[in-house]
């Protein structure tokens, strides 16, 4: 049976499925954040266990012969904004659970990381070169740091007993059924879809490297598959192409085209504090001889009619936006911690319906 650790997620439910029609037995832990909504309909074919990965009972791993770990805080401004948590989920759980999996035999043990550890910013012509898994980083921000944290302690452990593999993918684009519209690609459709317009900020100068999420899906499972002196101890980029954001804009709409719907590209250029990096996923073809298919533009036609087939036009809704949805659940919680429910009172709550006429009476008020 494989673990997917944040198997509910928007990587992790086109996973899943990918795993089921393989024929693998699939087991999720998720604390379900957005949900369990990305899985809903596989339900009956996993097995599902609701629970942080900080806290996991060493009995989830019963059965697991291999472990994917796509759990944690999973962009900048969610490991931004509570670096903490960030830490503890992302590189120390991480830790923690690939011990437990050591101790129990479980040899292979796949790692989501992120290119974004390259990122070299933008305006340093010296730095802007393609990077391989051989290239020296140093990453600074919460996310990115975390997971070179993990990264490194999972590759100290590699051993006779023990094969950690990571990954480290570029942005993701395409559907899922658990949707994310913070992600460049997806932002894009989700704008020329509900405005018409799409923007680039700082002119689209930046690199980003891309992949779409089935193929990021099957190079989880061809590191699963792979025979272990290939992948034991090992890094992967996943990556389909690199590309300036100016450019994937004018990608998305010339895809767009294709499929009548009509998107103007405005720019804009204020600093946001841009990431930009361009990566080479020729080291995941070389060894496993796996190469991303799905290109930008396929991606984009397929979004728009999964979009409208299953209703995720709701483009407003904050659960498709990782931060929006993080501070709205913080706001909620602090609510509803008032009596641990929306509704219902506490079980040891002393609460006694007061009759208000009858006190308003008493007190002579109806006299
Ligand atoms: N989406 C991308 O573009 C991208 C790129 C590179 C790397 N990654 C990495 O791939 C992984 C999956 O990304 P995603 O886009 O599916 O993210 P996501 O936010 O959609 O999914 C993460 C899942 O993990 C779960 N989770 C979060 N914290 C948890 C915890 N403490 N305990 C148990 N479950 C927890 C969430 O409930 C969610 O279902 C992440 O590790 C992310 O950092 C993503």
């Amino acid at each position: 049976m494989i673990l997917v650790v944040g198997g509910a997620g928007y990587v992790g439910s086109v996973l899943v499925r990918e795993l089921l029609e393989r024929g693998y037995a699939v087991k999720v832990f998720d604390r379900l954040y957005y949900g369990d909504h990305g899985i809903r309909d596989v339900a009956e074919r996993i097995k599902l266990e609701a629970g942080d990965i900080r806290t996991m009972d060493v009995s989830v791993l019963d059965g697991v012969d291999a472990v994917i770990n796509l759990g944690g805080l999973s962009n900048d401004p969610t490991a931004e904004y509570n670096p903490k948590a960030n830490f503890e989920m992302n590189t120390q759980a991480t830790e923690v659970l690939a011990g437990l999996c050591k101790k129990r035999g479980i040899r292979r043990f796949i790692f989501a990381s992120s290119c974004s550890i390259y990122d070299v910013g933008i305006g340093n012509d010296e730095k802007d070169i393609v990077l391989d898994e051989e290239s020296p980083v140093n990453p600074k921000a919460a996310y990115s740091s975390s997971k070179y944290q993990a990264e490194k302690s999972l590759l100290a452990m590699t051993g006779s007993d023990f094969s950690p593999v990571i990954l480290r993918k570029g942005t993701i684009y395409g559907f899922s059924p658990r949707m994310r519209y913070d992600l460049v690609v997806n932002t894009f459709l989700k704008d020329a879809l509900s405005k018409g317009h799409l923007t680039i900020h700082y002119g689209g100068e930046m690199w980003r490297p891309l992949v779409d999420v089935r193929d990021a899906a099957r190079a989880y499972i061809t590191c699963l598959e792979a025979d272990e002196d290939k992948v034991k101890g090992e890094v992967f980029n996943v990556v389909y192409g690199n590309f300036r954001v100016s450019e994937l804009a004018l990608r998305v709409v010339e895809a767009l085209k294709e499929v009548d719907v009509k998107a103007e590209i405005r720019p804009d250029y204020r600093y946001h504090g841009v990431r930009s990096y361009r990566v080479s996923g020729k080291k995941l073809e070389r060894t496993l001889d796996f190469t991303p298919e799905v290109s930008v533009e396929e991606a984009v036609k397929d979004m728009v009619e999964s979009i409208a087939r299953y209703r995720y036009s709701d483009f407003d809704n904050p659960r498709y936006y990782n931060i929006a949805w993080m501070k709205l659940l913080e706001e909620a919680d602090r609510i509803i911690k008032v009596t641990r429910s929306v509704f219902e009172l506490a079980p040891s709550s002393a609460f006694q319906p007061t009759v208000i006429g009858a006190q308003r009476r008493s007190q002579g008020a109806d006299r």
